[in-house]
């Protein structure tokens, strides 16, 4: 029916879906959210919002990718002519491929810095140093554009190398050696963990569930962090889907991904506070826990620049692989679009962001402060481009709940979902209602002059005005 790919092996979507999903998100945004909402009670929000909210929007998001087998934008356009909707609902292709574009800019930036920190452990110039010279060296590294942009650099071009080469040659082959090393080297900085540092303390923080310490912004915290690590809501998972062969169950699947997301979240969690609890540093830090906090673990640890080393060429490995399934949604639009080769689509793709990508390396030094971009928004570059993905991808996993709830009908559901009738009326319940409402959440979590009781008055309003929106726009004569 289509000229698109599919995957040569029936396995590799869950590969390439965990390759997306597993990244910076795991490995080094939910620890230190987790440490700075207290631990536990941030993960049991966490794991429920990705098993309620999630987990139904990656099996939504997989289907329209798998139903349209196109790039998410002329997918959407594909969808609504077949299904009689509104054309609007093509704006979940372009508020992914916005949000994809946007996240790599700055996604790049920051996993550059595990350039940098592979580089620093593996020469050994971190031995036996202390906190003050190692944030003194983060503060450094923050204060040179030029090495900041040079490991931009490097990370954005290699990963449009991985993607410019082809799904099969370049993603497929890519993660089958990235997955698996990357799960192995966790487990072996795991046991590292458990041997050197204080398991017994990250267990107790990380499951101790004392449910009414987590105020009403880590609930929220809690379940935006759930969208960014599942990759939800920007067409990373709908251009994935299009690839996906279509025997197999996305209940399965997309259970899968969830399992294997939040277990990397979990041992990478236990793996780094032990070893923070082992060297006696603050869980609670923000930001800087792994970029500062680990490496004064390994600095004073035996071995330390061993492990150290491993373990930012793993973070490396994960966000290498997320960042080529921003980058394939857009490239793939522009070869749909305008007739361009993969790897020109991949290029343009590429340079946009990173380009892009040279304010959220201002927005750490020569920008810092005191420019055009604080006094009309009120903050940097980079945590204007961070504001606004958190809006987009939230956004965009609604209008996927909706669309798919709503539009999609009961035999092409089943067709995808492969399963009976009770999972099937779970996941409508849940795409229909609770998601959006769920969704609503997190986007008003983004408007910071809405606080306390406010939020769910507002969210209410919001669920009934995108209802009233998705009965209006949809002409549902296509049920059977
Ligand atoms: N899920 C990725 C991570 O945890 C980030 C990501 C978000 C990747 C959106 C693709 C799309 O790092």
């Amino acid at each position: 029916m289509s000229t698109h790919n599919v995957w040569t092996h029936k396995g590799t979507f869950l590969l390439a879906a965990v390759g997306s999903a597993v990244g910076l998100g795991n490995l080094w945004r939910f620890p230190y959210l987790t440490g700075e909402n207290g631990g536990g009670a941030f993960i049991l929000v966490y794991a429920l919002t990705i098993f309620a909210v999630g987990i139904p929007i990656l099996i939504a998001e997989t289907m329209l990718g798998r139903n349209s087998r196109r790039s998410p934008i002329m997918g959407m356009r594909f969808l609504t002519r077949t299904h009689n909707t509104s054309r609007a609902w093509e704006s979940i292709g372009w508020l992914g491929a916005a949000s994809a574009f946007l996240i790599l800019s700055f996604y790049s930036v920051i996993a550059g810095w595990a350039i940098h920190y592979t580089w620093q452990m593996l020469t050994g110039s971190l031995v036996g140093a202390d906190a003050e010279t190692i944030s003194a060296g983060f503060d450094a590294l923050l204060a040179s554009p030029a090495l900041l942009t040079l490991y931009h650099t490097l990370f954005i071009i290699a990963s449009g190398l991985i993607v410019g080469m082809g799904i099969h040659k370049g993603i497929e082959s890519g993660l089958r050696i990235i997955m698996p090393a990357l799960f192995i080297i966790l487990l072996v900085v795991l046991a590292y963990g458990v041997t050197n540092g204080d398991f017994r303390a990250a267990a107790s923080f990380l499951f101790t569930f004392n449910i009414a310490d987590l105020s009403l912004e880590g609930w929220l915290a809690a379940m935006g962090q759930s969208f960014f690590t599942l990759s939800l809501g920007m067409g990373a998972i709908m251009a994935y889907g299009a690839y996906m062969s279509s025997e197999i169950s996305l209940t399965r699947t997309a259970l899968a991904i969830a399992v294997v997301d939040t277990a990397v979240a979990m041992v990478a969690g236990l793996a780094i506070f032990s070893l923070v609890f082992g060297a006696g540093l603050d869980a609670g830090q923000g930001p800087g826990l792994m970029f500062v906090t680990l490496p004064l673990a390994f600095a004073e640890m035996p071995f330390g620049a061993l492990v150290g080393g491993v373990f930012f060429i793993l973070v490396l490995g994960a966000a290498i692989s997320s960042s080529i399934s921003l980058i394939e949604p857009v490239a793939a639009f522009l070869v749909e679009r305008f007739d361009l080769t993969r790897p020109q689509a991949v290029f343009a793709m590429v340079l946009a962001s990173w380009a892009l990508g040279l304010l959220t390396v201002a927005s750490f030094n020569v920008y810092a402060e005191g420019t055009i971009f604080h006094t009309l928004f009120g903050r940097s570059a980079f945590e204007f481009i961070e504001l606004l993905t958190n809006i987009f991808m939230p956004l965009g996993g609604l209008l996927i709940a909706l669309f798919a709830g709503w539009a999609l009908t009961h035999s092409e559901v089943m067709k995808e979902m492969r399963t009976n009738e009770t999972w099937f009326a779970i996941w409508r319940l849940l795409v229909r209602f609770v998601a959006p409402a769920a969704v609503a959440f997190v986007f008003l979590r983004a408007i910071p002059q809405v606080e306390g009781y406010l939020i769910p008055a507002i969210g209410a309003l919001v669920i009934v005005g995108a209802f009233a929106a998705g009965r209006t726009f949809l002409v549902d004569d296509s049920q059977g």
